[in-house]
């Protein structure tokens, strides 16, 4: 089903993704409201396959997949990736299980918003929730974050804290966050989209 039509001003959001995409999916429901401000113009991978990229199929949004085999190296890859996200002119670009570190030509052109399955500092990395399991933490969650060159340690947007359960395996923690996360996602990038940030040292202002 294509997305509802959108008027000029919403922010021009392009979404990457690497896996299922249910982050993707509350995105694209939630800008079919168009009091939420955001359009989802074009949804990029990093493999085929993705079931994201599906999902984004079925609702009419330009695709894309810029993987990393197909370059010279790394920095080629970022500079293709910078590319094919800049012909879509966004204003925001979202990282949504998008398991791979972006480069210097993607952030120094683009502001990018990143959601991460843990309470940042705490378990940065791709096995978030198995490590913060292993460690035996009992609480622990979700953060939106700006993304700079570190790995999961740019400025924090939003945290929501999740409790572990006697239990629990890193599956079935790792749903109940992904309940939460995806109302925090669409949460702070609708805030991102209709009213901008400021950033002091490491404190987003979101007015
Ligand atoms: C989300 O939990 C996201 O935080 C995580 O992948 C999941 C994607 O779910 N990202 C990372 O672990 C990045 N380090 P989705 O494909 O259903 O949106």
């Amino acid at each position: 089903m294509p997305t509802s039509p959108t008027p000029p001003s919403a922010a021009r959001v392009v979404v990457l993704v690497s896996g299922t995409g249910s982050n993707l999916q509350a995105l694209i429901d939630a800008a079919t409201d168009p009091a939420y401000g955001v359009q989802v113009v074009a949804v990029g991978a990093d493999r085929h396959g993705a079931r994201a990229l599906e999902r984004a199929v079925r609702h009419g949004i330009p695709t894309f997949v810029c993987r990393v085999p197909d370059h010279r190296d790394r920095q080629a890859w970022d500079a293709a990736l910078a590319e094919q996200i800049g012909a879509h002119t966004p204003d925001l670009v979202v990282s949504a299980g998008f398991m791979k570190i972006l480069g210097e030509a993607v952030l120094s052109a683009h502001t990018v918003v990143n959601t991460h399955p843990a309470l940042l500092p705490a378990f940065p990395g791709a096995h978030a929730v198995a490590d913060a399991l292993a460690y035996g933490v009992r609480v622990t969650g979700c953060t939106a974050h700006l993304v700079d060159s570190g790995v999961d340690t740019g400025p924090i947007l939003e945290q929501v804290a999740v409790p572990v359960e006697d239990g629990d395996t890193p599956e079935s923690l790792h749903e109940r966050i992904k309940t939460v996360e995806r109302s925090m996602l669409v949460d702070v990038v609708g805030r991102l989209a209709r009213h901008g940030h400021t950033l002091t040292d490491r404190k987003v202002t979101i007015p």
